[in-house]
């Protein structure tokens, strides 16, 4: 099979190296805005089996304290690649035990804002920073100068703030320059990244588009298929989209509508899909037979797990009846990883519970022999959304709010029948066409109906009602692991609400959300 690069052997690559800091992540973030390619790796990574060379390595922040017994180690081949290293705290810390064990608690924490002050103004780290604010966050201190560096910073509180070696590119600062808390943080990481490690500044969607079509290419071959699931989100579309500029029907892309669907989204996906970006599309109903596995379920758990295998099981049948030209074998199967993703399944400390079932299609790959393709992988979101402008991608589907994969099954409380999702899917419809004609789409980060479980009583024209009540929740976040909730208009709210009990059938009463997160989830199952 042809070699294929990855990603870091083809632009230049700043390593980070993830000693477990919460910040580390951002460190790489932060490149990326200065189109520089960053890859984290775990601070375990054995330098001997990278097949590609770092223009230069970070090691981040982290929890431990490098003379604990259990404290994290970097490979001390990491100075024999002789190119430039930043060590960010933790990251310092170690290079001072590595060079002389210079390490001790300090009497007290040190966190919050300190004032840079900048001893060597020739040194091109410190390049336009000085007398910035830094965000200081650590527990263990250096107690004196590790062998061949020098102070090139101090703040009140680190006579150590910044240090330099002799005469090699190896840096060491105690304060976390990737938190928006350090002022100038990002152009010191761009100073390191550019003027110090010379990396090229040619991270772009524009050029990843050329590279990934060709990787693409070269991995699946002249003749080999592939096949993936779309859902008419971002991820899957942007992911089928280049599948499609690289190897053309020869991609088959699946939308199983599973019955949880929102309002017409299986015409409408098949219309962009289909029709907007040539994409092979095959579109199941198997409506009934989801809805039929979901009798009687009322646990969230159980239908998310009954969610998922029953469409491991419609999709399985449905390749199985895609015979592609010329006797070929389908071999791959497409998924819209994204980089978030693949930094929570390959830190050090192991696979995080928090990896949601949906993420695994363990049971595709292993049933139907295939292997993995994952042309978003090296991408955040923000990234993947340009990528799907580039590519020609409406704007509106290219921002449209996230929708959880069992859909509207976790939107509807209790026992999922064909009635109830009717009327969580009409409320929805008429929640999200007032939040659009109020322009308030691209400001909220999502937002949905749900159907509670509960009768309530009201009262419509001369009648007694005793109908169902319809919860709204939009919420503000932009990570999703913590979120607020929307300060709608009382206005706004009066209407939507007038609107889902005069139209929809079986709703008496409408209420509006106002739990963060936490303590709420953003769903409500
Ligand atoms: P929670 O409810 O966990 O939601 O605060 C955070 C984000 O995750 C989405 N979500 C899911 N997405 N399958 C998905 O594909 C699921 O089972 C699932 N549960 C929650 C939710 O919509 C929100 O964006």
């Amino acid at each position: 099979m042809a070699k294929v690069e990855q990603v870091s052997g083809i632009f230049d690559t700043i390593l980070v190296l993830d000693f477990g800091s919460q910040y580390s992540h951002l460190i790489t973030r932060r490149l990326r805005e200065f189109n520089i390619y960053a890859e984290m790796l775990p601070c375990t990574q054995k330098i001997s089996e990278l097949s590609w060379k770092p223009k230069g390595v970070i090691l981040s922040g982290g929890p431990y304290s490098v003379y604990a017994e259990d404290a994290p180690h970097v490979d001390h081949a990491v100075f024999d690649l002789n190119v430039p290293i930043l060590g960010i705290c933790y990251g310092m810390q170690e290079l001072a035990w590595i060079n002389g064990k210079q390490v001790a608690r300090g009497e007290k924490r040190e966190y919050g804002p300190a004032t840079l002050n900048v001893l060597d103004k020739a040194d091109a780290l410190f390049n336009g920073v000085d007398h910035s604010i830094v965000w200081m966050s650590h527990g263990d201190k250096l107690n004196g100068l590790p062998t061949g560096f020098k102070t090139i910073a101090t703040s009140d509180n680190s006579p150590y703030c910044g240090i330099a070696h002799e005469s090699k590119p190896i840096y060491g600062i105690q304060f976390h320059p990737e938190v928006t808390h350090s002022t100038l943080g990002k152009t010191l990481l761009k100073n390191f990244a550019v003027d110090i490690c010379k990396t090229e500044q040619n991270w772009t969607m524009e050029n990843f588009i050329d590279t990934e079509i060709k990787r693409i290419r070269e991995l699946v071959g002249p003749t080999a298929e592939v096949i993936g699931a779309v859902s008419g989100g971002v991820d899957s579309t942007v992911a089928s989209k280049l599948m499609t500029e690289a190897i053309g029907d020869r991609f088959h892309a699946i939308l199983v509508d599973n019955g949880v669907l929102r309002l017409n989204e299986a015409e409408n996906v098949k219309k962009t899909l289909v029709e907007g970006l040539g994409i092979n599309l095959t579109v199941v109903d198997a409506a009934d037979e989801f809805l039929s596995n979901l009798k009687g379920v009322t646990d969230p758990e159980k239908k998310r797990k009954i969610i998922g295998n029953t469409f491991i099981h419609v999709f399985e049948r449905e390749a199985e009846k895609i015979k592609p030209k010329d006797g070929q074998e389908i071999q791959y199967l497409l998924q819209g990883t994204l980089y978030p993703d693949v930094i929570e399944s390959i830190s050090f400390k192991g696979p995080s519970q928090t990896i949601k079932t949906h993420h695994n299609v363990g049971g595709l790959l292993e049933n139907m022999k295939l292997k993995l393709i994952e042309p978003l992988r090296e991408l955040f979101k923000d990234e993947v959304r340009h990528l799907g402008e580039l590519l020609g991608i409406s704007h509106e589907l290219v921002w449209r709010h996230p929708f959880p994969g069992p859909g509207i099954a976790i939107r509807v409380l209790g026992e999922v029948t064909k009635k109830q999702v009717e009327i969580a899917r009409k409320a929805d419809y008429i929640y999200i066409e007032e939040i659009r004609k109020a322009g308030l789409y691209d400001k909220i980060a999502q937002a949905f109906a749900c159907l509670l479980p509960v009768k309530s009583v009201g009262v419509m024209g001369d009648q007694r009602t005793y109908e169902q009540v319809i919860a709204l929740r939009a919420i503000e976040t932009t990570d999703f692991m913590t979120a607020d909730w929307y300060p709608f208009e009382h206005a706004f709210l009066k209407k939507v609400a007038s609107r889902i009990v005069n139209e929809v059938d079986g709703v008496a009463r409408v209420t509006y959300d106002i739990t963060s997160k936490p303590p709420a989830t953003v769903e409500w199952e």
